[in-house]
């Protein structure tokens, strides 16, 4: 079974999500006996998914959107999107108690389920406009992200695809 983790990053912290969830789910299906092989991209690098039996796309939230290539690859793939697992994730709330708006993908009939994990914000990675933009909305710096979360999500996954391929 071939898997690919797509991420779209501005400033790592999606990617980050992406490179634990790929290690995840490959240590969770090998557990499982299922012979797997995890790929794990930006989504700038994705040439097509078509060549996947699953597909996890996760994308930062910027002004309440994804980034533009996760949207692409979207777009250009839906055809083969909707003709196989899908897990989509977003990464975004940088205050605690946060709770993410939700996104249009939250609610796409093509995908098992759309995921929202926490953010990071580190200031002195920032350009002039963003650093303002956090001013305004009193977000602190911080890490909101995870790792038993994103873990068990993962876990959740390799029990989907585990119970496909027994089938
Ligand atoms: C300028 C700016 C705008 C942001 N807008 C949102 C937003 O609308 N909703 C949200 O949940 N998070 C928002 N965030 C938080 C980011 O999604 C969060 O920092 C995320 O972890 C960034 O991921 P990346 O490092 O992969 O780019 C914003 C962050 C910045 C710097």
């Amino acid at each position: 079974m071939r898997i690919l983790v797509a991420t779209a990053s501005k400033h790592g912290a999606t990617r980050e999500i992406g490179t634990q969830l790929g290690s995840d789910l490959s240590t969770g299906l090998k557990e499982r006996g299922v012979d797997a092989e995890v790929t794990v991209l930006d989504t700038n690098d994705v040439d097509t998914v078509m060549d996947y039996d699953a597909v996890v796309l996760g994308s930062a939230i910027y002004f309440g959107r994804w980034l533009k290539s996760a949207d692409k690859l979207v777009d250009r793939e839906l055809m083969y999107l909707e003709d196989r697992p899908v897990w989509l994730f977003s990464s975004g709330p940088v205050t605690p108690g946060d709770k993410a708006e939700s996104s249009k993908w939250a609610t796409v009939p093509w995908a098992v389920e759309h995921h929202m994990f926490g953010g990071k914000i580190d200031r002195s990675v920032l350009n002039f406009a963003e650093r303002l933009a956090m001013r305004a909305l009193h977000a602190e710096d911080g890490d909101y992200r995870n790792v038993d979360e994103i873990r068990s999500w993962a876990d959740s996954i390799c029990t989907h695809l585990t119970a496909r391929t027994v089938r």
